[in-house]
């Protein structure tokens, strides 16, 4: 059983095994769905003849010897084939009546609006394949991509596919020293980025911060720069290019760079239990497979249905189904700049009346915002286009799923809730809308051809009650490595048992085989669906003069799932007063991102620890979470603990 099961997630799931409430399919989505009972039984019986067959969907050059080569920890997938993901993505829709469709219909925060249609994203994509082939860009190569989320964002990643080169997203709210230690990381030669973007009616300088970065990246030789708006910024000769600029000379058409099913597409970073966040590396056939498969059967995708997941593409969620997964399909999606709440609370809810938005794809930390903010906005709005409802990033508490349920899907919507992760590259445990009978803050049962169990620290399968979560079988889309550190991907992924995959979450079933995931087992914090590492954020602090020790654990926070508690143990006879707390928090912000920002800062004059000099964080959250403490035995000096708690309670 995890050391601290059921204490790392969101308000609720605690007493999740008492939700008794099941939802069955209406017989009027059952009739309509893509998903059949059948999927199960056919890929149960052959789980790798199943996802050759999802393969076939997809546009092929050369079609693969082997469907799966398997020798733990390491997969190939599609064993001999060659293909590039943008003729499924957008070659073949402009032969087979898509051409004029919508791909992507876009709304900026400012209020502008811009529909791509097939035919148009699909030339903006070679044109800028042409664009990074001029600067010099050739497979294999890295490029780093930071921008605001507009159309520009979805053709950088795409034209990069199209030549073989090998994208990374940093996500635009991330610090310039992020950025920075990313593109290092990967040895990029590009940035893609622009002059800035909208949140919140502000100007996020994303040139500016980049310029900051890049004071320290010496592989970077060029730069190409999205003109947004009429922002401010420096542009240096020789280095800087306008995106508009080199567009206009480009050629409309650039051959595909196939490659082979097993070149990597993309890498994306994400925490891990150690400071350095890994670079999870994506391949191609098996990777557009799996999120091809999952969004036409998950999102049961049709020809007139208008798609929508709000996720930015700086996190995985955005690549595999605003990316990847809806363009493989051929859907109409809507990607939207901004902030849910600008100017009003009602911004998502106008946009899904606007655009007529069927199928709405988001995460239990907005719906917890909805919840506050009230049910008079969605209220405003006519919201039956919506047909189906999902969510992803972290435990949805029984509270807020009824919430969706009953005020967004007006009792019509199915919900599927949805797990999966980064390195997962696609969804995995969901339900198959029309088909899974669902329960509110169960994500239900793997996807066909997914194999997973719960199991306890001697890898016994758990039939019924808590444990470890399991992928017991290689899956299409799974990660192969993190970039340069072999060690790492064995040592994180495929330790604890022998062959067997850990997510790091901790999990029950139920009698019926339902999952119930109840959160991370190990340093990670998920706030508001985003991973954040523990040691990241402590090695931030204790580069501020004033932190001499930090540790940071997750406490419960009412719409962000969890927050980020930290302790801290100042040089000299430092004071924590307010101005100091607000000196630190912003220290973290602009370390890290703002999504990194503590909640609370919480004195300590030591902290606690074990003989061998391990922070016991499990005590610290206690603390934190006002509860009893647990047991303080192989505590070194158990009285810092007490002195802590004085503190913490006096503030
Ligand atoms: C958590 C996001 C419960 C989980 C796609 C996982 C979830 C981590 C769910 C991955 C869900 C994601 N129910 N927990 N439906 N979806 N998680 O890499 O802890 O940003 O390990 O990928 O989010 O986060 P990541």
């Amino acid at each position: 059983m995890p050391a601290r099961k059921g204490t790392t997630s969101a308000g609720g799931i605690d007493t999740l095994m008492t939700e008794k409430r099941k939802f069955k399919p209406s017989t009027k989505f059952t009739a309509q769905a893509n998903g059949k009972k059948s999927l199960y039984t056919t890929a149960n019986k052959d789980y790798v003849k199943f996802w050759e067959d999802m393969a076939s969907e997809l546009v092929w050059k050369k079609k693969w010897r082997e469907g799966l080569k398997w020798k733990a920890p390491d997969a190939k997938w599609f064993v001999g084939g060659k293909l590039n993901v943008t003729e499924s993505c957008l070659d073949r829709h402009i032969h087979n009546g898509r051409k004029n469709k919508a791909a992507l219909i876009w709304e900026g925060e400012p209020g502008s609006h811009r529909t791509l249609t097939y035919f148009e994203l699909y030339r903006q994509v070679n044109k800028f394949a042409n664009v990074l082939k001029m600067l010099g860009i050739k497979k294999g190569d890295r490029v780093a991509i930071y921008l605001p989320m507009i159309p520009e964002l979805m053709v950088s990643t795409l034209a990069c596919a199209r030549i073989g080169a090998i994208h990374s997203v940093v996500f635009g709210g991330f610090s310039p020293e992020s950025l920075r230690d990313r593109i290092n990381d990967l040895g990029a030669k590009l940035l893609i980025t622009a002059d800035g973007g909208y949140r919140r009616g502000q100007i996020v300088p994303l040139k500016h911060d980049a310029d900051v970065a890049l004071h320290d990246c010496p592989t970077v030789e060029d730069v190409v720069i999205v003109k947004r708006g009429d922002f401010l910024l420096r542009f240096k000769e020789g280095r800087d290019h306008w995106f508009h600029r080199l567009m206009q000379e480009a050629d409309a058409y650039c051959p595909p760079v196939y490659v082979d099913a097993e070149h990597p597409l993309f890498v994306l970073y994400t925490s891990g239990t150690t400071g350095k966040p890994k670079g999870i590396v994506h391949t191609t056939g098996g990777y557009l497979t799996g999120v091809y498969a999952t969004t036409k059967y998950v999102f049961d995708l049709k020809e007139d249905d208008v798609f929508w997941c709000t996720a930015d593409v700086g996190w995985v969620t955005g690549h595999s189904y605003l990316v990847y997964g809806p363009t493989a399909n051929g859907a109409t999606q809507v990607m939207y700049e901004g902030a849910p709440d600008w100017p009003d609370q009602d911004r998502f809810w106008e946009i899904v009346e606007d655009y007529g938005v069927s199928v709405f794809y988001t995460a239990p930390t907005a719906i917890r915002a909805f919840m506050k903010w009230g049910k008079h906005w969605p209220g405003r709005h006519d919201l039956s286009s919506l047909r189906l409802l999902g969510t992803v990033g972290e435990p949805i508490n029984p509270e807020a799923w009824m919430w969706y349920h009953e005020v967004i899907g007006n009792k019509r919507c199915p919900i599927v809730d949805t797990w999966w992760q980064t390195e997962t590259g696609h969804i995995m445990i969901t339900p198959l809308p029309g088909v899974t009978a669902t329960k509110p803050g169960s994500a239900t049962l793997p996807f066909p051809g997914i194999e997973m169990k719960i199991l306890d620290d001697d890898g016994k399968e758990v039939k019924n009650g808590g444990g470890y979560l399991a992928i017991t079988r290689p899956w299409p889309g799974m990660l192969r490595g993190i970039w340069g550190d072999r060690k790492r991907f064995v040592e994180t992924y495929w330790s604890k048992w022998d062959g067997i995959y850990f997510p790091g979450d901790g999990a029950k079933v139920d009698s019926e085989k339902y999952l119930w995931v109840l959160g991370r087992v190990d340093d990670v914090i998920n706030t508001a669906g985003h991973r954040i590492s523990t040691m990241e954020v402590e090695s931030a602090l204790v580069e501020h003069e004033a932190v001499v020790e930090a540790a940071v654990v997750g406490v419960p926070h009412e719409l962000k799932g969890e927050a980020l508690a930290v302790f801290v143990t100042l040089a000299g006879d430092l004071e924590l007063d307010q101005k100091l707390r607000a000196r630190l928090k912003d220290f973290v912000a602009r370390k890290i991102g703002a999504i990194a920002r503590p909640e609370q800062l919480i004195f300590a004059p030591d902290l606690p620890k074990t003989r061998s000099g391990k922070i016991m964080r499990r005590l610290l959250k206690d603390i934190a979470t006002g509860k009893v403490l647990g047991d303080t035995t192989t505590l070194a000096d158990p009285d810092v603990l007490y002195q802590i708690k004085a503190h913490y309670e006096e503030d």
